[in-house]
């Protein structure tokens, strides 16, 4: 038999005992449950939720947990409390790991709030050369003109032999072209060039022995020159027409055709004679000026800027393409399209490199 105050004694143990006990397993078994329920989040909303469960200052399960620590003796105080302590830390630990991987993730599937604005996802654009290409050759195919390609890197004998312009002919000089350092493989073809204009198209496409021909030949050219109107890397667009009874009408009808499109309804052209060896006559496109209409100004001076080149097609290239100058006739017209766009209406581009320099405060805006 316990005396009174021995069964008092082992009372207290037992109580004592028993409420460590329980809180130990109590919390235990807390942070095994917040655990397994950790394991399933998937989305800051449940995670949110997670914490409030557990963590909310009224009514928490770990909250309601702590104030039941009051029924445990003052001795085991310390102990329960660090416990339940170190379970507090616990949870705080997992819910910041939980909230950091979903960041990483960015999973906006399941963290996704309609209210919120949506991000804007940069597009991109055609170059304003591009876009300028796209445009003339839509033009030209609308009246019936083939887009054709032919090679950047050429032979001498398309880009000036052919086009009656032999070895040694002074008219070579303004072509400014860059040579390729490598033996021609025959002496028809002569050396490889960068082609310096489009031009080299013309004899190609007569070789494919195909008549009428009605084509636009539109590609880089290279020339050695660099200053506000000169890029050593830029684009030409190239008309030929061949066909029998084609006169000088028609190819003035399809340049102003090209200008009123490209430029506007209010633009006029004028053909000044000129001299290509290529053509014969040749003349010069002028356009009437976009700010004065023809009447003069700062800008143009007299009323009219200076466009590109055309003319008839001379009777040595048809020759050198297999085609009887007594049977079939044609024009044909070489213009770079940097410069066309550049005098677009409105459109205010001084410096040809501008197009050039990927800068995307410039690109940006067209
Ligand atoms: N190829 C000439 C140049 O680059 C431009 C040209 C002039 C092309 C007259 C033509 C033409 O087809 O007929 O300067």
């Amino acid at each position: 038999m316990l005396t009174k105050s021995q069964f008092w004694d082992y009372n207290s143990y037992i109580t004592k005992l028993f409420s460590l006990k329980k809180m130990k397993a109590k919390l235990e078994a807390l942070k095994k449950e917040f655990n397994d329920e950790a394991e399933k989040i998937k989305s800051l909303v449940d995670l949110e939720s997670l914490e409030n469960k557990y963590l909310s200052r009224k009514s928490g399960v770990l909250t309601l947990l702590m104030k039941e620590m009051k029924s445990v003796p003052k001795e085991e105080m310390p102990a329960v409390g660090k416990l339940a302590n170190e379970v507090k830390q616990f949870l705080t630990n997992k819910l910041e790991t939980i909230k950091s991987n979903l960041g990483n993730k960015n999973n906006s599937d399941t963290a996704f709030d309609p209210t919120l604005p949506g991000t804007e996802q940069p597009v991109g654009h055609l170059h304003m050369v591009s876009q300028a290409i796209r445009e003339i050759s839509g033009i030209f195919e609308d009246i019936g003109f083939q887009r054709e390609r032919y090679p950047e890197v050429e032979w001498d004998y398309y880009g000036f032999e052919a086009l009656n312009m032999p070895a040694g002919h002074p008219a070579r000089d303004e072509w400014e072209t860059f040579f390729i350092d490598r033996e021609p493989i025959n002496k028809k073809l002569g050396q490889r060039i960068l082609t310096p204009h489009t031009s080299s198209g013309q004899v190609r496409e007569m070789e494919k022995g195909e008549l009428p021909i009605r084509m636009t030949n539109i590609s880089k050219t290279y020339r050695r020159q660099i200053d506000a109107s000169h890029s050593p890397m830029f684009h030409q667009f190239e008309g030929l027409v061949i066909d029998k009874d084609i006169n000088i009408s028609h190819l003035k009808g399809t340049v102003e055709y090209f200008v009123k499109r490209f430029f506007g309804e209010d633009r006029e052209i004028r053909l000044r004679p000129h001299h290509f060896q290529f053509t014969e006559p040749s003349f010069e496109v002028d356009i009437s000026c976009g700010v004065c209409h023809g009447k003069g100004c700062k800008l143009c001076k007299e009323g009219w800027l200076e466009l590109a080149g055309a003319g008839m097609v001379h009777p040595n290239v048809l020759k050198a393409g297999g085609i009887d100058p007594k049977v079939y006739s044609g024009f044909a017209f070489g213009w770079g399209v940097e410069r066309c766009y550049m005098m677009k209406s409105g459109l205010n581009i001084d410096d040809i490199r501008l197009l050039y320099k990927n800068d995307l405060r410039v690109i940006n805006q067209f």
